[in-house]
């Protein structure tokens, strides 16, 4: 079945190694037959949570592209959550898009997750603090699961993935969503 397929490329390095892979994904995906936008968070409007809880009454004070980007996770059956490591953990970009997901999060359901991420280091255990922020959020969404990681180690200048045979596997994990 043709599925909704939504791809959130957090790294602020537009052309970059997690946004390099979020494109491989989206052509695998969308040759599969899937309906796939991919929505690059370096030109968004995101402003930070505040904590007000204005949005357990509704409304939330910030009207930006946080609030679109909310309604598109909502109606999409995949959601690929993408970002470099920064500091051992996911990029201010998708945290705060995350964040904001304090106002719909309870509506996402039966959704299925897939996390890009790419760092510098070579040790593979420090993905640890990056994965298990995404499996929280997504642990925080009725039904929903994990259903595939793609880490890369040791790229940390724009460009080097494409020496890696991971844009391939972007691809394949891509294709795979039917
Ligand atoms: C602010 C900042 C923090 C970073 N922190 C880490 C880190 O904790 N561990 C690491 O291995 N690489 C770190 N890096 C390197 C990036 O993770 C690496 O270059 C990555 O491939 C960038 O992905 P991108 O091209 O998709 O932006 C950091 C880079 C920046 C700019």
């Amino acid at each position: 079945m043709n599925k909704k397929v939504l791809i959130i490329s957090g790294s602020p390095r537009k052309g970059g190694n997690s946004d390099t892979l979020c494109d491989h994904f989206a052509a695998g995906a969308a040759q599969s037959g899937n309906q796939v936008e991919k929505i690059w968070l370096g030109d968004k409007q995101l402003h930070f949570c505040t904590g007000c809880y204005s949005c357990r009454n509704g409304h939330c004070p910030h009207n930006d592209d946080a609030v679109t980007i909310g309604e598109k996770i909502l109606r999409a059956d995949v959601t690929v959550l993408a970002t470099p490591v920064y500091f051992y953990t996911m990029c201010a970009q998708l945290k705060t898009l995350i964040d904001r997901s304090v106002m719909y999060y309870p509506e996402i359901k039966n959704n299925h997750f897939y996390f890009i991420m790419t760092m510098a280091d070579t040790v593979t255990e420090n993905f640890t603090g990056t994965i298990e922020a995404l499996k929280g959020f997504a642990a925080c969404c009725e039904n929903s699961t994990v259903d595939g990681m793609i880490c890369v180690p040791g790229v940390y200048e724009k460009g080097e993935i494409d020496a890696t045979s991971f844009p391939e596997r972007a691809f394949e994990m891509g294709s795979g969503i039917k």
